[in-house]
């Protein structure tokens, strides 16, 4: 099968989508292309709220500006804190912000270094939002990916198709299509889709 996020023209979509929003104007949300700092964070609950976190190691793939450390440690949520992006710019932006472990790595390209169950948890939240063309073809080979590195739990956030609009630019997901995905995987899933309107989480405990 292909490896679309290998492809250097998929690369190159995704940094032309959010790298001319790296500003000093520009609100971290909006660099992110996310409707709200409201919606970016509500995303995060929902991991830690669903997640046990603490004392664990977690992959943060697609980190963008590393928000989601910053909103761990408003929490006080202790966390071996990894950030991966396909976007080197986003990855020396949020080492600028936060230090921490930033890296500019594409997870699912096949020479990726990191190893089977390397990290407790491994998440993902609005890394799949753009239309790339062919998201549908993709999706599997990630989720086993990201399951394939999780040593416990993954989990993932999708734009939901009861919001679809006819915007080209960005990919919304059927939780049913996911969840059929997810069967043929060893793990039990929970689906969480009533915290914002246009968006579902996918949460796996490895078997
Ligand atoms: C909507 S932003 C979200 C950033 C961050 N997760 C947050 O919620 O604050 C999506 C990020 O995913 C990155 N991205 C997209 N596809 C990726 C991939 N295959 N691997 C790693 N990063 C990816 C983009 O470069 C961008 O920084």
């Amino acid at each position: 099968m292909e490896a679309p996020h290998r492809d250097s023209e998929k690369h190159l979509q995704i940094r032309r989508h959010y790298e001319w929003r790296i500003t000093p104007d520009r609100q971290n949300h909006e660099i992110l292309d996310w409707a709200s700092p409201f919606s970016q964070m509500t995303r995060f609950a929902v991991l830690a709220d669903n997640v046990p976190l603490a004392g664990k190691s977690l992959l943060d793939i697609g980190c963008g500006l590393g928000d989601l450390l910053g909103f761990l440690n408003s929490r006080d949520i202790p966390v071996d804190y990894t950030g991966v992006d396909v976007s080197p710019r986003m990855v020396e932006e949020a080492a600028k912000r936060h230090g921490g472990k930033f890296m500019h790595m594409d997870v699912f390209a096949d020479d990726c270094p990191l190893e089977a169950g390397s990290f407790d948890v491994v998440y993902s939240s609005g890394a799949f939002n753009l239309n790339l063309g062919n998201n549908l073809e993709f999706m599997p080979r990630a989720l086993e990916r990201m399951l394939h590195l999780a040593r416990g739990s993954m989990a993932v956030n999708l734009l939901h198709c009861r919001c679809c609009t006819d915007d080209p630019v960005y990919f919304h997901h059927d939780p049913a299509n996911i969840l059929r995905m997810l069967d043929k995987l060893p793990c039990s899933v929970l689906l969480l889709d009533d915290y914002l309107p246009n968006d579902f989480t996918v949460i796996c405990r490895k078997q």
